[in-house]
């Protein structure tokens, strides 16, 4: 243990506010000083102040990371350690598929693990802070970043965020819950635009899942760049101290985002640096992620008289205690270790938890008896990503993606049998060439599993998107290789919900294998071939059109609901030209056996004050494979002071069942699963009509009405 308190009284003020600047690891190396962000006009700090900052951001390596805190050591006067923060978002060198794809699997464990894995790989490599989990909560899949999230509900979001933290923990790793607040709903799903919300729905919706992370206490906490309802998020001391610190009780570091601090002053909020760096300190910020309003002002607004020296010193103590409690005090030189992270990234181990998990995402959604596939049977492997090794996801941090393993290598690998490969066309662009000699040669084999998709530049950060269908020419190959009389397996890469409405005619089979990461290949080819039985299931609503965006299955009924089930009925609400339902709901995924659910009770139609009932279901493996299924526990306030959802999800449970069994599955619902901020402001539950509904998706569910009276 540092003498924390001792250390801060022997730094002088510039040191002091250094402290929460954060750079990039190549400005202390001497090279790329945030040239992207243009702050400073590319100038970084001097040697003598780079030798006091208190973390920096982007490397991806031991030996980068011992170089860059060598290369800080030298230029520091109180040689206090730096801290090393990274994007580790989906794995460090083993890739596992993008975290949506995990949510996807509804299984907190593998989750928890592929973090487990993540968190050793990257402490190895020397970083000490991931910038993960992101739990923001998303429903227009126009947001290329989508892939980063778990999906559209934010109970969902809590239990994977909470999952992925505690395998960071388990694995050394500090992490940051990210990014506060209701980054996830940029309108018109515009990369860092604007966004709007209601203090009911920051409340009942936006901002659930981050509050819920910290009961995993993570390290630390990122603001968002965007305005939140007028206010630029780093200017809201109203959620980053009153609710954050105040009333949620986080005592960890609060970091911006990258140059978000500035960018107060390209919102229209604040005139120049010097005003940035005020607002930003008195709203909590703690850490200033690459701009220099901090280095360049705080030390003479507190001098001045503007900002106080003891709130300065609560931020540089909180970020010294990180430094503390990660063991950098008795190794400044940190805890990248080269051997190490050559014994264990990438190992037999690691990637045998990568190919489960590129196995265990993969959502089935359309299966006209065609998979599993044979695994004698030999088959047409046509599309761009077919033998494609770049399908690690769009944050695949030090992943190279010649280590992957194709799907042409994983079907290899599995069945013994070289699969032909006929590519086609590109994954991008309107090239058609390649298509007759693609469709030439899936004259020899009945089956061609075609691989089509985005690329993995498409989704993630900057990657917004108008159009979410499937390109040209891939759907020409498609069309193609159906009218020439072939059985059509298609499988889809994609870091977001994409439009099957044009493809899903000339696909017998649909697998949507997200970006898979380092192992895709081996998982998508046990799921074809049926050594993985599939069992994911959908955290996002697909759109059947991208006018349909945003689009989720707990909004609200309208006063005019379409009650005909066709798909336009006038003076209700809906659209002309195209359904309001979803083309695969929230919950959906098919298996290769099937389900059927049975006998739901409850354990008495009411419930009063204090008390809990149980509703239960029986599932019936009712096919001829043993499988997984996931069942879903919806409930709707029929009748409220503040109108309720159609459903929201309160739980849900994944079993195994072998076939012909049956088990019967319980879910317990307790008072606070029916209460909601009702109109006087209070949580609690209303007495009234509950409807609870238990189903394998949001569109398909049985119901039965719970009466509360407390
Ligand atoms: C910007 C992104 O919004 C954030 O999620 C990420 O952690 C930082 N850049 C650092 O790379």
């Amino acid at each position: 243990m540092t003498d924390v308190k001792n250390l801060l009284s022997a730094m002088t003020l510039e040191e002091k506010v250094l402290q929460l600047q954060q750079v990039t690891a190549g400005e202390i190396l001497g090279f790329a000083i945030a040239e992207d962000t243009g702050v400073r006009g590319g100038e970084g700090l001097s040697a003598e102040r780079l030798g006091a900052v208190g973390s920096a951001l982007g490397f991806t390596s031991a030996e980068q990371a011992k170089s860059v805190r060598l290369a800080y050591l030298a230029k520091s006067r109180l040689k206090i350690p730096l801290l090393l923060m990274h994007d580790v978002i989906h794995g460090c060198q083993t890739i596992f598929p993008v975290p949506l794809a995990i949510a996807c699997s509804f299984d907190e464990e593998l989750a928890e693990e592929c973090a487990y894995v993540s968190a050793k790989e990257a402490r190895s490599n020397g970083v000490d802070v991931t910038f993960s989990p992101m739990v923001d909560l998303v429903r227009d899949a126009r947001w290329g970043r989508v892939m980063e999230s778990s999906g559209e509900d934010w109970y969902v979001n809590s239990l994977m965020g909470r999952a992925f933290i505690r395998g960071y923990k388990r694995g050394g790793l500090a992490c940051c819950v990210k990014h506060f607040a209701a980054y996830g709903c940029p309108e018109a799903g515009r990369e860092y635009n604007t966004t709007d919300v209601s203090d009911r729905s920051l409340k009942e919706f936006y901002l659930r899942a981050y509050r819920e992370c910290l009961k995993e206490e993570p390290e630390m906490v990122m603001t968002s760049f965007n305005l939140l309802n007028g206010i630029p998020v780093n200017g809201r001391g109203d959620l980053l101290v009153d609710l954050l610190r105040r009333e949620w009780g986080f005592n960890g570091v609060v970091i911006s985002d990258f140059g978000a601090v500035r960018e107060m002053i390209s919102h229209g909020y604040c005139r120049d640096e010097r005003e940035c760096a005020l607002i930003a300190a008195q709203n909590g910020v703690d850490i200033e992620m690459v701009s220099y309003c901090y280095a360049d002002n705080l030390a003479q607004l507190i001098n001045s008289g503007m900002f106080p020296e003891e709130k300065l010193d609560e931020m540089v103590e909180r970020v010294l205690r990180l430094k503390d409690k990660l063991g950098l005090f008795d190794n400044p030189c940190g805890f990248g270790d080269q051997e190490e992270a050559k014994r264990i990234c990438l190992s037999p181990e690691h990637r045998a938890v990568a190919a489960k998990a590129a196995a265990e995402c993969c959502v089935l959604l359309k299966n006209d008896g065609v998979l599993p596939l044979e695994k004698d049977e030999r088959i047409l492997l046509a599309g761009p990503f077919a033998d494609e090794k770049r399908i690690l996801g769009a944050w695949a941090c030090a992943g190279d993606p010649e280590k992957a393993v194709s799907v042409a290598e994983g079907v290899y690998a599995l069945t013994g049998l070289r699969p032909t490969v006929a590519a086609g066309c590109e994954w991008e662009g309107e090239d058609l060439s390649g298509i007759p000699s693609a469709v030439k040669a899936a004259q020899k084999f009945s089956t061609a599993v075609v691989c089509i998709g985005e690329p993995y530049y498409a989704s993630g950060e900057s990657a917004s998107k108008v159009h979410l269908n499937i390109s040209p020419a891939q759907l020409a190959l498609l069309r193609a290789l159906k009218g020439s009389g072939k059985r059509i397996v298609a499988v889809v890469f994609a870091g977001r919900p994409l439009v099957l409405t044009d493809i899903q005619p000339f696909a017998d089979a649909i697998l949507y294998a997200w970006q898979p990461g380092t192992e895709g290949g081996t998982g998508i080819a046990r799921v074809l071939f049926g050594e993985t039985v599939p069992s994911a299931k959908l955290t996002m609503s697909f759109p059947r059109s991208v006018g349909q965006c945003p689009i989720y299955y707990n909004h609200f009924n309208t006063g005019r609901p379409n009650t005909t089930g066709e798909m336009f009925q006038r003076y209700s609400s809906g659209y002309i030209d195209e359904y309001s339902t979803p083309l695969y709901p929230f919950g959906y995924g098919l298996s290769y056996t099937r389900f059927s659910y049975s006998n739901l009770t409850l354990s008495s139609n009411t419930m009063h004050a204090g008390q809990s009932v149980t509703v239960s279901v029986t599932i019936t493996n009712v096919g001829e494979r043993e499988g997984k299924e996931t069942a879903f526990l919806f409930i709707r306030d029929k009748y409220a002071s503040v109108v309720r959802p159609v459903a929201e999800l309160r739980g849900f449970k994944k079993i195994l069942l072998a076939p012909g069994c049956s088990k019967r599955v319980d879910f317990k619902i307790t008072e606070d699963m029916l209460a909601f901020y009702t109109a006087n402001g209070a949580f609690a539950a209303e007495a009234g009509e509950f409807e609870v509904s238990v189903g394998p998706n949001a569109a398909l569910r049985e119901t039965l009405i719970l009466d509360y009276q407390p």
